[in-house]
């Protein structure tokens, strides 16, 4: 696993079109919360097509932490859930990872009691988990909170209805993990409906669990007393997926993404189409093939089947070098604008009015040092470098590693001119 993140820049200098295969890794937000799910059956748990990514090795130090062994060989994770856990998530690793709140509900199922640091995370915006206690009290649990630590205790879970205010991911995966194991029926309604909770069903369903719906909007959960260690394989990344989708917009060329689950990009492969960009399901994935100058388009972020939050970034550097104005409305993150005013110094024009940005393409950006501040920033800032004039510095590459695997190596695959430095 990649050792502790110390300050590293990506060099970008362009180098025409991208040629060749991507293999897709599997998705960092599904492994994450596939890891929290091992807490609620004791034995030994088997995970395959897992990223090798600091997220993932944070996770790891967590469940360590709760007296679970995690071994890595290759890309398959074994996870040893003993009887007896230690229901404590300390500051010190949930604040380099929001997903960690994720154990909150498996904990309490496991054990009756959890003591969860209040998380940290990206840097866009505040990011509450008031559906979360909401949702787990509503199963019978009761919170205290003091020094930023969350304690939470229950007699047993009893199923209940929940109505979530919005459909969240995290809220929706707890409350899942939750009732699987809480006695009687309980349904989640307003659930999200995102891929990585398909995955997380089935891996509870392989444990043993009864699940219905995970897709659509109200998902029915029976509880089982025990669920069994379970092996799984985890979905391939959509969200690295479109970053190389991306990358393709902007350098032009010819890539397939092996691995990759056409179904899961659907709306945003229509709105690459109108960008301009060709792609068609493969037997190994997804083609990919871009030879034009990109169209401008305009785009609202939307809870899934709609376009992703984590794609704006990617796409707002591909407008940046549209042939006319396209306007991206953020409508889950009050954040997440920040990468901007580093695509600002590259040469782009945007504007930004509270969750919009107007974004005028132009001929070519130029490369200049920039810096990420979060994961998906980090991609958008590569994405625009390829196809800017010169050379582009991006520091602050260590939040790629959060999420990316092998980034460099794939892209230099596929002919891009990147390299890692310290800095
Ligand atoms: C997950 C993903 C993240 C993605 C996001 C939306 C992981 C590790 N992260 O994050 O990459 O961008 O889904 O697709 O899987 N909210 C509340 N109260 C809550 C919970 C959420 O107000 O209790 C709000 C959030 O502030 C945000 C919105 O609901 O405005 C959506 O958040 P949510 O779907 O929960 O995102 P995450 O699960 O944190």
């Amino acid at each position: 696993m990649p050792s502790a993140p110390t300050e590293s820049a990506l060099v970008v200098r362009p180098n025409g079109p991208l040629k060749g295969s991507v293999p897709i890794s599997g998705a960092k937000n599904s492994v994450l919360k596939l890891m929290a799910a091992a807490l609620l059956a004791p034995g030994t748990h088997t995970v395959h097509n897992v990223p090798d990514i600091t997220d993932v090795a944070v996770m790891s130090q967590l469940l360590d932490h709760m007296g679970v062994v995690v071994r890595r060989e290759g890309s398959t994770l074994t996870l040893i859930v003993g009887e007896e856990l230690i229901a404590e998530a300390p500051y010190e690793l949930v604040a380099k990872m929001r997903a960690s709140i994720a154990v909150l509900g498996p904990l309490l199922a496991r054990c009756g009691t959890a003591s969860v640091a209040m998380p940290g995370g990206d840097d866009f915006g505040p990011r509450p988990i008031d559906m979360h206690l909401r949702g787990l009290e509503l199963l019978g649990a009761e919170f205290t909170s003091s020094r930023g630590i969350i304690e939470g205790r229950c007699d047993g879970l009893l199923g209940a209805n929940i109505v979530l205010e919005f459909p969240s991911v995290g809220a929706t995966e707890n409350l899942l993990m939750a009732a699987v194991r809480a006695k009687g029926e309980t349904t989640i309604d307003n659930a999200a409906r995102e891929p990585e909770i398909v995955d997380l069903a089935a891996f509870l369903s392989q444990m043993g669990a009864q699940v219905t719906g995970a897709g659509s909007s109200t998902i029915s959960v029976e509880g089982t007393e025990r669920l069994s260690p379970a092996e799984f394989t985890v979905m391939p990344d959509r969200i690295e997926a479109a970053t190389f989708l991306a990358a393709t917009g902007v350098a032009g060329g010819e890539v397939t993404l092996t691995g990759a689950r056409p179904d899961h990009l659907d709306l945003l492969c229509q709105k690459f189409g109108d960008m301009g960009i060709k792609t068609s399901p493969d037997p190994d994935g997804l083609w990919v093939f871009m030879n034009e100058r990109l169209h401008s388009v305009d785009v609202s972020t939307l809870p899934y089947p709609g376009i992703a939050t984590d794609f704006k970034p990617l796409i707002v550097a591909m407008l940046t070098v549209g042939d006319d104005v396209g306007i991206v409305t953020e409508n889950l993150f009050t954040g997440r604008f920040r990468y901007i005013d580093e695509l600002i110094r590259m040469g782009a024009d945007i504007r930004t009015e509270g969750h919009h940005a107007v974004v005028r393409g132009v001929d070519r950006l130029s490369g200049a040092p920039v810096r990420a501040h979060d994961i998906r920033a980090g991609a958008a800032l590569v994405v625009a470098a390829l196809g800017a004039e010169g050379e582009t510095t991006i520091v602050g590459a260590e939040h790629l590693d959060r999420g990316y695997e092998r980034f460099v190596d794939k892209l230099v695959a596929l002919g891009a001119d990147i390299e890692r430095v310290s800095v």
